[in-house]
């Protein structure tokens, strides 16, 4: 039986952007978190190094600067505006989480301590600034706890496992109406009515094998919004980030490099040097992944297959490793048995982190096609959006930071909307689309499980879509995913029970995954220039004159359809990224 529940605005997922927007809606309005995690079991916690604002704490710096840098490290597909409401709103939201009792790691005179993050630097790229406030490498953790506790303390309504697989539009115009969620205890199925829907559930990197995302990281909300019409922005830009642990992704945090950590080759040469004269070490991650891949290449990786190399703050103070970087440090000890304080840590880049995903204007409200037109009602915050702040290169610790500053305005545009309207029609059967879906799933007696064919998935991925793209190497992808599509058509879900039927699950999101890189795929094939975290060898120079320019990339009947629309400018004109 289909269960009925009515609120205001209804809040899809309860990582640090969707607590963030809880927060300012449920003083507006009845709200509901709808999260198929416990909200303390996000993703946000696995975020380690930092949310930067230029407090100018330790050292001189500003909002504007920090826009700059936001704009060049995203090779200029950044929308301007959006990144100077980002920027110039940090400091207030840094300020804000210590109010709520954050705890964040305090200079000698007790004011907020900032350290070096890649790509922030002094005034147009003097060096690199010391602008990421941090809680030693478990700032994204605090930043969940300190969030979830002000929502407890508010009393907001929580729906712990329950997983959103539709967004409901009104038949005659469109507006969010709602979702359908099901509940992972009981396999019932909850329809949600509501005058705002905000998505906030993070990113995609589970299409890949070697990632820094945990196991539900399977973009479902950009996956409910992509099958009900909303086009997928910029989806070529994938971030692969520096270091991740050899073989396993696990991340390790650029904070190490920000403490003065180095990258080193077999030989033991501090190799960045060479990238990035200026910043070496700091420079944004597109450049850093890259550089590793082509000292692996050119023979200069370490270890028996020469495919890694080395993060070493053995030379560090032992005393800054424990305070400032002690998870990371039990990382490498725990996965590889190594020991920072004495030797390198074998590392390679991981995928990490989506620019792309669901359209948003900079109050947060979905816009549905190439001429920004808003979706009454639909909203989206944090990595499952595409502001687009972050461009073609997201910096280091300008996540948690679009997270709180756009989650905040998700929550408050949201809340005031839905003040605003009725609500909407649902129409008839609202959870028929979702019972057909789950149903089709389920009905296959035999077949191939959802794990392999989500191992194939990944490891195409990573092989080629990743850190170094071609013509070639694309064209096999869409070929690869064709395929996995029709195994995925025959896939089995072998458990029949209704109570916590995770093969049921695994299969749901294996679909949102799917759906996503082919998306990722086909705008990555069409563009043929190289930009931030794209990067195509057969194309490898960045092409304004074509390209500065916004993908969208729709469901048609034939396949995934791509149109384009304009980067907003304000006033920093492109020019050529150098560090
Ligand atoms: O390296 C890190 O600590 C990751 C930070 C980020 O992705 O912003």
């Amino acid at each position: 039986m289909t269960q009925q529940h009515t609120f205001d605005v209804v809040i899809v997922g309860a990582g640090g952007a969707g607590l963030r927007a809880a927060l300012e809606s449920s003083r507006r309005g009845r709200t509901a978190v709808i999260t198929k995690l416990y909200p303390t079991r996000s993703h946000t916690g696995a975020a380690q190094g930092g949310m930067c604002a230029a407090l100018a704490n330790v050292e001189e710096d500003n909002w504007e600067w920090h826009t700059f840098d936001t704009i060049k490290g995203g090779d200029y597909l950044v929308d301007q505006d959006a990144a100077e409401v980002m920027c110039r709103e940090a400091i207030e939201a840094v300020y804000d989480l210590e109010h709520m009792g954050m705890p964040f790691n305090r200079t000698p005179d007790g004011k907020i301590d900032q350290r070096r993050f890649g790509g922030h630097t002094h005034h147009h790229g003097a060096g690199a600034v010391r602008r990421s406030c941090f809680a030693a490498d478990r700032t994204g953790h605090m930043i969940l706890q300190t969030l979830f506790q002000q929502n407890v303390k508010q009393g907001t309504t929580f729906f712990d496992e329950y997983y959103v697989l539709d967004l409901l539009r009104a038949p005659d115009d469109g507006r969010a109406a709602g979702v359908v969620a099901y509940e992972l205890a009981t396999g019932e199925l909850h329809v949600f009515r509501a005058k705002s829907v905000v998505f906030c559930t993070g990113g995609y990197g589970k299409m890949f094998k070697i990632t820094s995302n945990a196991h539900a990281l399977t973009g479902d909300g950009p996956g409910v919004c992509y099958r009900r019409g909303v086009p997928m922005e910029d989806m070529e830009f994938f971030q692969f980030h520096p270091t991740g642990l050899y073989r396993l992704g696990v991340l390790l945090s650029e904070a190490a490099r920000g403490e003065g950590g180095i990258l080193r080759n077999s030989d033991g040469e501090a190799f960045m040097e060479r990238y990035a004269p200026t910043i070496k070490d700091l420079a944004p991650r597109d450049m850093v992944s890259r550089a590793i891949y082509t000292e692996i290449r050119e023979g200069r990786g370490a270890g028996p297959d020469g495919d890694y190399v080395y993060l070493d703050v053995s030379h560090l103070d032992p005393k800054v490793i424990d305070a400032k970087l002690p998870d990371i440090t039990e990382f490498a000890r725990t996965y590889l048995g190594v020991e920072p304080k004495k030797e390198g840590v074998p590392i390679v880049p991981t995928a990490h982190y989506a620019m792309g995903g669901i359209p948003t204007t900079v109050d947060a409200q979905v816009v549905g096609d190439a001429a920004n037109t808003v979706i009454p009602g639909l909203f989206a915050a944090g990595e499952c959006a595409c502001v687009s702040v972050h461009g073609a290169n997201r910096l280091g610790t300008n996540s948690l930071l679009d997270i709180v500053v756009f989650g905040k305005r998700a929550g408050v545009n949201a809340g005031e909307h839905a003040a605003t309207v009725d609500h909407a029609e649902l129409g008839e059967d609202p959870a028929g689309a979702v019972t057909r879906m789950l149903e089709d799933l389920a009905g296959h007696a035999e077949g191939e499980r959802a794990a392999a064919i989500r191992l194939d998935l990944q490891v195409n991925m990573d092989d080629k879509a990743g850190v170094y793209r071609t013509e070639t190497l694309l064209k096999e992808m869409e070929v690869e995913l064709a395929s996995l599509r029709e195994r995925y058509a025959r896939v089995w879900v072998q458990d029949t029970s209704r109570r916590y039927n995770t093969d049921l699950l695994e299969a749901v999101e294996l679909g949102f995954l799917l759906d996503l890189a082919e998306a990722l795929v086909v705008s990555a094939r069409a563009r043929t220039e190289s930009r931030g975290g794209h990067f195509r060898e057969d194309h490898p120079v960045r092409d304004d004159k074509n390209w500065l320019k916004h993908s969208l990339a729709s469901r048609g009947d034939s396949g995934v359809k791509l149109d384009y629309k304009p980067v907003t400018m304000t006033r920093y004109e492109p020019m050529e990224r150098k560090y």
